[in-house]
């Protein structure tokens, strides 16, 4: 379990299959990522799915996900995950979730972003995190420079989402330093 000051997180489990589809079928929450339906996809998928990284016992696998618990509750509320792990380039990319809808605007994805930030800075000795967002998801783009992130770019109609739109996403990256200049500068 990685602590932070509100949630902590812990890797994804089997038993998180149930919890993981009614959020990733609630259109209102995944609207956000561009699926304003969900994703229609059944515990027995993710149960198979979240299995092969379970058993994955390597410990340099490019993706893993995690699930975000509430400190004063011990339920789970959200995840937190990483992919393209790049040990050579030390680099990998993100995605964070509050998912649990009454559970956001609360502070939360602020901690969970700071605490994975600084875990996988330190775990795997990075350099650069990388992620991209819908141009229209302002709320996590607010969240994302907070914490340090910088916009790099701007990828046109990179998505064409499933009712056939394209969508067009930022990218932003925050390297090692920025992250504990940012740190430094908020513990004073
Ligand atoms: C984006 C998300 C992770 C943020 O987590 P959260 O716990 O809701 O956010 P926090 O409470 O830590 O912080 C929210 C910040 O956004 C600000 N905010 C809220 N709505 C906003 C809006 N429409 N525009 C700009 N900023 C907004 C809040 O004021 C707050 O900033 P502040 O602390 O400077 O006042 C969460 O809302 C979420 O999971 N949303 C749905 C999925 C998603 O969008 N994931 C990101 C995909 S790239």
């Amino acid at each position: 379990m990685i602590k932070g000051n509100k949630i902590s997180f812990r890797p994804v489990q089997i038993s998180d299959a149930e919890i993981l589809c009614k959020w990733y079928n609630n259109g209102e929450l995944m609207k956000h990522v561009g699926f304003n339906n969900g994703l229609n996809t059944s515990a027995d998928k993710l149960s198979a799915n979240i299995a092969k990284e379970v058993e994955d016992k390597d410990k340099n696998r490019s993706r893993r996900r995690f699930i975000v618990i509430e400190n004063s509750t011990d339920m789970p509320i959200g995840e937190v995950s990483f992919g393209n792990l790049d040990l050579k380039n030390k680099s990998c990319d993100i995605g964070i979730k509050i998912c649990v809808l009454d559970k956001q605007g609360m502070g939360y994805g602020y901690d969970a972003l700071n605490t994975f930030l600084n875990y996988l800075f330190k775990t795997y000795n990075l350099h650069r995190i990388e992620l991209d967002t819908l141009l229209e998801n302002v709320r996590a783009q607010h969240l994302y420079e907070k914490v340090g992130f910088k916009r790099i770019g701007l990828k046109r109609d990179c998505w064409l989402d499933p009712q056939n739109c394209y969508r067009s996403a930022i990218l932003m990256d925050i390297l090692r330093e920025e992250f504990i200049v940012k740190r430094i500068i908020r513990k004073n």
